[in-house]
């Protein structure tokens, strides 16, 4: 397994380019199961999870060619419409297949992804999307099985207690494009990557409209065609590199960025003293001293991301007074806190509030990534603090973040992986 080495205390300063979102990529490759053409999508990161999906579809027998960062997926001829225990175990998203093959093949068994280490994580909203267009669900041996033999357009509210779901709506919105008549979502997600899902689906010929408002129409059409994509910056991405800046108090310009898709980050940046000038697609964060304390609280698009908690969590820790982070998307995801707590940070948990007293200085140490973000936090700490930090277990951030070393090195990052 590998690890992370890194000398801290350098400031990061330079340029960085975001990579194409993977909350955007993973939908958009399922999606491509819904036409028998070839779909070419183009800036597909490298990452863990994108091979996890491209195997998934390859499994079933769907031709994948992959060139440098331009992915050709042909969905042709008889396929196995079976997404199997193995895969949907090691990553939650290949959930995403349920909705395309029910849609095009009315019949389809997708295993439930069992726990996360973020939390418990429900699929009764997909569920709920799926049935609406008149399709059945049926749980056997760990599998859902789904039947829609002819799904027809329906009206459904999709908010769930803990408010819209991505995925939900991703799903429901790819099985809908070849339903008989017109679907509406109420209380759909409107996060970026929706509204990107949506421009795919469109230029695969569907008719969808309203993606990224809460209320989506979808008017079915018999079939879909090939198309091609490229798709909408790694906005997760941008934040990390500009909590990191941050947290060095450096100065760096994040380039293949929409700052518009940053609202709620740029706004916490600023409350804790940063600069932030925003471009045509770039950003650029400076922070002289350390952070003011500020208070967070995650919230579905367009408020804070829970994906960026963890980073802005080793940020605050360095802050001059108490900050808080409120998480209110997913349970149980402050397991960096104890990993940060062992680099000399003070911060109390107490539900689902983390209280971080800001500290002076973090120390070097060696340390154990939980999950996704998780990691890029500890990443993260590990830039701030002088001395030597090892991140142990990065396959976690290699899900998310390609090569994330390769990209903090020029902005004069000392960072190195270790192979075990
Ligand atoms: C997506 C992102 C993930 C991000 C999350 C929230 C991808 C591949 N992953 O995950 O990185 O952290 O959005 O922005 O895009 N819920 C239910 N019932 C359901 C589904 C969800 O109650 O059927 C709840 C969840 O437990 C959670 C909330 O709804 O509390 C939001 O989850 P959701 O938006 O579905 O997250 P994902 O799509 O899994």
């Amino acid at each position: 397994m590998d690890s992370f080495v890194i000398r801290g205390g350098t400031p990061l300063a330079g340029t960085v380019a975001a990579a194409s979102a993977k909350n955007a990529v993973l939908p958009l490759i399922a999606a491509c199961l819904l036409t028998d053409e070839p779909c070419v999508i183009r800036n597909v990161p490298l990452l863990a999870d994108v091979a996890t999906m491209l195997r998934l579809l390859r499994s079933m027998g769907v031709r994948v060619v992959q060139s440098g960062r331009t992915v050709t997926i042909t969905a042709r001829g008889r396929l196995d419409t079976t997404a199997p225990y193995d895969v949907v175990r090691k990553m939650r998203a290949s959930y995403y297949v349920l909705g395309p093959l029910l849609a095009r093949f009315g019949d389809c068994r997708v295993s439930l992804p069992g726990g996360c280490a973020i939390g418990t994580r429900p699929v009764d909203l997909h569920l709920k999307g799926i049935e609406a267009l008149g399709g059945s669900v049926r749980l056997e041996h760990g599998y859902i099985h789904a039947r829609g033999p002819r799904l027809k357009g329906g009206t459904m509210m999709l908010e769930g207690h803990k408010g819209p779901s991505v995925g939900a709506t991703a799903n429901t919105m790819m099985a809908a494009v070849l339903a008989r008549g017109r679907t509406v979502i109420d209380g759909a997600a409107c996060e970026p990557e929706v509204a990107d899902l949506a421009k795919f689906l469109n230029a695969m010929g569907a008719k969808v409209s309203g993606a990224g408002t809460p209320a989506v129409t979808i008017d079915g059409v018999r079939e879909l065609h090939g198309c091609r994509h490229a798709p909408i910056p790694d906005r997760i991405e941008a934040g990390t590199f500009a909590a990191a800046a941050c947290a060095t108090r450096g100065r760096v310009e994040v380039t293949n960025c929409e700052p518009g898709h940053l609202g709620a980050v740029i706004d916490r940046l600023r409350a804790a003293g940063a600069a932030v000038e925003t471009g045509d697609r770039c950003l650029v964060v400076t922070m002289k001293g350390r952070p003011r304390p500020v208070d967070i609280g995650t919230a579905p698009y367009p408020g804070f991301p829970t994906d960026l908690q963890a980073q802005f969590t080793s940020l605050l820790c360095l802050g001059r007074g108490t900050s808080t982070l409120t998480e209110n998307i997913f349970e149980s995801r402050f397991l960096h806190t104890l990993e940060l707590n062992r680099m000399g940070a003070s911060i109390d948990v107490n539900g689902n509030m983390a209280i971080v007293h800001g500290v002076e200085r973090l120390s070097s140490a060696q340390v154990m990534a939980s999950d996704l973000r998780a990691s890029a936090a500890l990443v993260i700490a590990g830039l701030a603090a002088r001395g030597r930090t090892e991140v142990l277990r990065i396959y976690h951030l290699d899900r998310g973040y390609e090569r994330l070393e390769r990209k903090l090195a020029p902005l004069g990052a000392r960072i190195e992986r270790a192979s075990a």
